[in-house]
């Protein structure tokens, strides 16, 4: 018998991704969202496989919702981008096997082989397998990890890197130049830029959001970007060359090792 997946969230982004993944991979998907005929109970009762892929904000209920309805073989797993909060709810409200997956890449990417996707282990070994099988015959890099491991780095990939981009769009916006203007003299690097700021602000904003207000490391990674910021700005204002060339230097070396440079 085919395994059944039954995907909550499924009709729109990670978890419509997820899905076509997993009816290549010959599986029964199910997927349902606040307004399918098929709901959660429904989902709960048909399938193998319990998969939570809706906005952040929403996750911890849901996981409250569906956990207690699934049996000790079955396996609960979500997508989420955050995985300490998570996993440790979906631990305490059910008895089935449990993984956290964070896929570190959008639903819209056409060709996910060669993305990373970290997955903590939590209860039971079996769909674990199954799983990671899934994902590496998909050529897709799985790491295993820990979700406060996991946490503490999406503080720095995506808490402060999707900071940074908003903070330098709401810099561009202050400025008042037309994107006419804006079009005229970019440069290649810029526009790079420009298309990761348009993503930010017009794709899915909340979502963005939902990643840095939630981790409970954003502070700290906002504190050490507010020095530096302070730091190179006073070093180029009322430095000699030699202190700011200096502070690069000493960066990149940490970044990418002194031969590297
Ligand atoms: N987008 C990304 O780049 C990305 C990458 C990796 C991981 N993730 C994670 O994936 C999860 C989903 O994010 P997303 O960007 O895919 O969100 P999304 O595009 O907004 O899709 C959310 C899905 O959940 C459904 N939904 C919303 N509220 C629901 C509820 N109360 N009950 C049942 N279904 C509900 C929606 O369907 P209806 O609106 O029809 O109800 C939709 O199918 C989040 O945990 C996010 O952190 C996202």
């Amino acid at each position: 018998m085919k395994t059944r997946i039954g995907i909550i969230g499924g009709t729109n982004g990670m978890g419509k991704w997820f899905a076509g993944l997993l009816r290549k991979e010959s599986c029964t998907v199910y997927v349902c969202g606040r307004k399918t005929k098929l709901q959660i109970n429904d989902l709960a009762r048909l399938c193998d496989v319990i998969v939570v892929a809706v906005p952040i904000s929403s996750t911890a209920n849901i996981i409250r919702q569906v956990g207690p309805l699934l049996t000790k073989e079955k396996l609960l797993m979500d997508l989420t981008s955050f995985k300490k909060e998570p996993v440790k709810l979906m631990l305490a409200n059910s008895r089935s096997e449990v993984v956290g997956c964070h896929p570190l890449f959008g639903p819209k990417l056409k060709d996910a082989s060669g993305q990373n996707v970290i997955l903590c282990p939590a209860r039971g070994k079996r769909w674990l397998k199954w799983l990671k099988t899934i994902f590496k015959k998909n050529r897709m890099a799985v790491w295993e990890e820990t979700p406060e491991k996991h946490d503490k780095m999406m503080a720095v990939i995506q808490a402060l890197n999707h900071f940074n981009t908003i903070t330098l769009g709401m810099a561009l916006a202050r400025t008042n130049i037309t994107p006419v203007e804006i079009n005229k003299f970019s440069t290649p690097i810029f526009r790079t830029k420009l298309d990761i700021i348009r993503k930010v602000f017009t794709e899915s904003p909340e979502l963005y959001l939902d990643i840095i207000r939630g981790n409970p490391q954003t502070e700290k990674m906002l504190d050490i970007y507010e020095k530096a910021l302070k730091d190179i700005r006073s070093k180029i204002k009322t430095d000699s060359r030699v202190k700011s060339r200096k502070a690069i230097k000493k960066a990149a070396e940490r970044l990418y090792g002194s031969k590297n440079q």
